[in-house]
């Protein structure tokens, strides 16, 4: 099997997407409506689903851009220092004065899970200026990477002006939303969870057979690569030419926030770097299952050693 290691090195990839500020409350477990419970513990850490997917991106090898906005604020600096420490080109970045930066409301049970309210903030003026700072490092780059955290007729602009550029258009469509039937031949990839193929294609989509059934309906739709995240189930995918189901990676779960964005980032940076359909979604479930071992959400986006070590200890990954 040829590795990703062995071919094209430090593919540019460039993330147009959002950053939060992740403000988690650990419990047992979720409270009920209208119910207050005593949780575990709290912590404020980097997040959004742009600036999670661009620091994975760059800690797994690729020269990574990311062009989004935050505000003026604490959070705004915090969320800047932690995108340059990891190497991502912040130059695109927008503060804007007088809007605070995007936060995310977590709270995680103890089995890990999670449910998120976001409040966009500073995400939300993402317009005009970002498509403009993107038609300009287009010509440059291999890779757009693209989420469903900003607006959508944004994120679906950048995919047409990557598209006339021949630039790769990879799209994690989270959070869910219909997509136009038009809109699809725009991307090359599109990586949905089981509930976003579910709500993208009406197909309840629970294991690999369901999966397959959804990621047909949406490569039906006019897009080549289709793969199914199917968190502790592995994933499900389908190309122009293959598909097949690769299950998890076994792992401790201590978090799952931001394993989606892991593999979003892993599947992108091993595709650009010339791997198969098949590696890049083994390079994808081993950065998921890095990513749930450690809890938040930036900070558990996985380094290439480690993935690179993970495959070469799973049999299965054939490495
Ligand atoms: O995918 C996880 C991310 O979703 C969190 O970091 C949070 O900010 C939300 O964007």
């Amino acid at each position: 099997m040829v590795h990703p290691q062995e071919g094209h090195r430090n593919p540019r990839i460039v993330v147009l997407g959002s950053a939060n500020m992740d403000l988690m409350a650990i419990a047992s477990r979720f409270p009920e409506p209208g119910e207050t419970i005593l949780g575990k513990g709290f912590q404020a850490t980097p997040g959004g689903k742009g600036a999670n997917q661009a620091v994975a991106a760059a800690r797994l090898g690729a020269r990574t851009m990311f062009i989004g906005r935050v505000g003026k604020d604490a959070f705004g600096d915090a969320l800047v220092h932690e995108l340059q420490t990891n190497g991502v080109d912040i130059k695109d970045l927008a503060r804007e004065d007088g809007v605070p930066t995007g936060i995310a409301h977590i709270q995680v049970d103890e089995a890990g899970q999670n449910k998120i309210i976001i409040a966009p903030g500073a995400n939300a003026g993402c317009g005009a200026l970002e498509l403009d700072r993107l038609l300009r490092v287009l010509p440059r780059t291999d890779a757009l990477l693209l989420q469903m955290e900003l607006p959508a007729v944004v994120s679906l602009e950048a995919a047409r002006e990557a598209k006339e550029f021949g630039c790769s258009v990879i799209l994690d469509p989270a959070p869910a939303s219909p997509l136009p039937d038009e809109e699809y031949p725009l991307l090359d990839v599109i990586l949905p969870n089981e509930t976003e193929a579910t709500i993208l294609t009406g197909v309840t989509v629970t294991g690999p057979a369901t999966a397959r059934e959804a990621a047909l309906r949406i490569q039906g739709r006019g897009v080549s690569i289709v793969v199914v995240k199917l968190g502790d189930q592995g994933a499900y995918y389908l190309g122009p030419t293959d598909e097949g189901h690769l299950p998890a990676m076994q792992v401790e779960v201590v978090d799952s926030v931001g394993a989606g964005d892991a593999f979003s980032a892993a599947f992108a940076v091993a595709s650009a770097e010339g791997a198969s359909l098949v590696e890049a979604v083994l390079w994808g479930n081993a950065a998921g299952a890095l990513a749930v071992t450690q809890r938040g959400a930036q900070r558990a986006m996985p380094h290439r050693r480690d993935l690179l070590n993970l495959l070469k200890s799973t049999p299965e990954s054939g490495q």
